[in-house]
């Protein structure tokens, strides 16, 4: 698919030639688009009740006299935001889906910049995606070739460049999403490692895949711990994106790559565990960030860490009360086994320090507590640095993708005292995300760090079941954001 920017043509709207035009109407605005014909159409189907300027609504025109666009759909949007625009385009989509539009040309009414060009190539990409790697015979929607976002002449740069960086994310969104919704037969740590190379090979990144033996070399008892009652080979993925000068410290993204979590020993109950597969969300959304990074190339170093394995049950599988070392040295009696992955995070975090990072953010399908604590919509955002904290709540803002700071008070880490070792792996149920947040903070000591509970928000249940590609946009933007600030 094709993003341009286009500028209104002299003559109004009513003379753009393509095969749809999408007008999105803000509510708190008129219901008026300055185009005659088109505002003359308007009149009369608000007059004749088929329209109101109501958030939500469109209204489905079909050769609309003076106006060249066979098919014109208005959709109205709760206002004039880039978040707004979004969803009314994807209403708008919707009421033209399967209709023969190879050239799609959409107009915001009010002034456009380049956060709504981004959220146009969201919502279209969002829109068109069907999952069919392991069900061929879903139906397709058939999606435009090409698409334009129409607006005032002095807006054509930035709505270039959002429409550029929001392809970027858009296609790491996709990626991450992908990921997560294979099962977990197919999106083995195996397959994910060479999804890894596979990447690198395209984008020009330096791509590890270290094995078992590597990881045992590395001192990762943690991380091991959680893959021995797994057939499946665990992987260890280190991707390196280097935009800037070699000695500039880079940022870390790890992400929690289990995929599948049947609790081990501490066996979930069988109702939903089949969503136990989306639980490598957070290396997912690690490696659509790499993507996205890699194809915009902003001047900044950013390494992409992912321990992944799956945690199982076994006669091998470690018990509750086990004890393992981590690589940092500290040793964790492990009271629940299905607190596995700040087990495999606090390894890949201690290894992190040999990149002497400016920061490191971890992001996880941690804690089903988060899900109570935040619901579907914000991610948990923990982190003892406002600066660091303060830059990932901007980027969740102007990347449309949600998250809260939470709490990190030293009174939430009393919980995991041990009598057998430094730490155990879980506290009370009490505040659950937050003690697994305060467990991950024992192991961050050497560098700035966030830790990102991605648990409510990565994928979906219920009919919409499946991965979302969040955090992507946020991680993304997070990314930018430092490489512009050093520019
Ligand atoms: N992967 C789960 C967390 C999760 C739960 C993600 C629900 C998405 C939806 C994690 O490994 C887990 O099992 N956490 C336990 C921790 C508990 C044993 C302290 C949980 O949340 O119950
Ligand atoms: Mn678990
Ligand atoms: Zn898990």
């Amino acid at each position: 698919m094709n993003f341009h920017a286009l500028a209104t043509p002299a003559e109004g709207l009513g003379g753009l030639v393509a095969d749809a035009l999408v007008v999105v109407l803000p509510a708190d605005g008129k219901p008026q688009t300055g185009d005659k014909p088109l505002d003359a159409a308007i009149a009369a189907a608000t007059k004749g009740g088929d329209f109101e300027l109501k958030s939500g609504r469109t209204l489905y025109l079909h050769g609309v006299p003076g106006v060249k666009a066979a098919r014109v759909v208005l959709a109205v949007a709760r206002d004039g935001s880039a978040k707004a625009f979004r969803a009314a385009v994807g209403t708008g989509l919707a009421a033209l889906k399967n209709r023969a539009v190879k050239h799609l040309a959409v107009r915001l009414v009010g002034a456009a910049d380049a956060t709504h060009a981004e959220a146009l190539t969201l919502a279209v990409d969002q829109a068109g995606y069907v999952y069919t790697h392991t069900k061929p015979s879903a139906e397709t929607v058939a999606m435009p070739s090409k698409v334009s976002l129409v607006v005032d002449k002095d807006a054509l740069v930035a709505a270039k460049h959002g429409l550029a960086q929001g392809q970027a994310v858009a296609a790491g969104v996709a990626m991450a999403r992908e990921c997560a919704n294979r099962p977990a037969n197919h999106c083995t740590p195996t397959w994910l490692g060479e999804e890894a190379k596979r990447l690198g090979k395209e984008f020009g990144l330096q791509v590890q895949v270290l094995d078992r033996k590597a990881c045992e070399k590395l001192g990762m008892g943690s991380f091991l711990s959680v893959s021995r009652g797994s057939e499946e080979p665990l992987r260890f993925i280190v991707m390196q994106y280097h935009g800037a000068a070699k000695k500039d410290a880079p940022l870390v993204l790890v992400g929690k790559g289990i995929t599948f979590d049947t609790g081990g020993i501490s066996l979930k109950p069988a109702a939903d565990m089949d969503e136990m597969k989306f639980d490598m969300g957070g290396a997912a959304s690690v490696l659509g960030t790499m993507r996205a990074v890699a194809e915009l190339k902003p001047k900044v170093n950013l390494v992409g860490i992912i321990p992944t394995c799956e945690n199982m049950p076994s006669g091998l599988a470690t018990k509750p009360g086990d004890v393992v070392t981590s690589m940092s040295g500290q040793t964790i009696e492990i009271l629940n086994t299905d607190a596995e992955g700040r087990l495999i995070l606090c390894d890949a975090l201690t290894y992190a320090e040999r990149f002497k990072p400016a920061a490191v953010v971890d992001i996880a399908t941690l804690t089903g507590a988060c899900v109570v604590a935040l619901g579907h919509h914000h991610a948990g955002l923990f982190s003892p640095d406002d600066s660091l904290a303060g830059d990932l709540l901007a980027a969740s803002r102007s990347a449309d993708d949600p998250c809260w700071r939470m709490p990190l008070d030293d009174e939430y880490d009393e919980g995991l005292k041990s009598n057998f070792a430094d730490m155990a792996n879980v506290g009370s149920r009490a505040g659950g995300a937050i003690t697994a947040a305060k467990f991950l903070q024992r192991f961050t000591k050497a560098y700035p760090w966030a830790h990102l509970d991605v648990a409510g928000v990565a994928n979906r249940s219920g009919a919409a079941k499946g991965g979302t590609g969040r955090p992507v946009g946020l991680l993304t933007h997070f990314v930018l954001s430092r490489a512009a600030r050093k520019a």
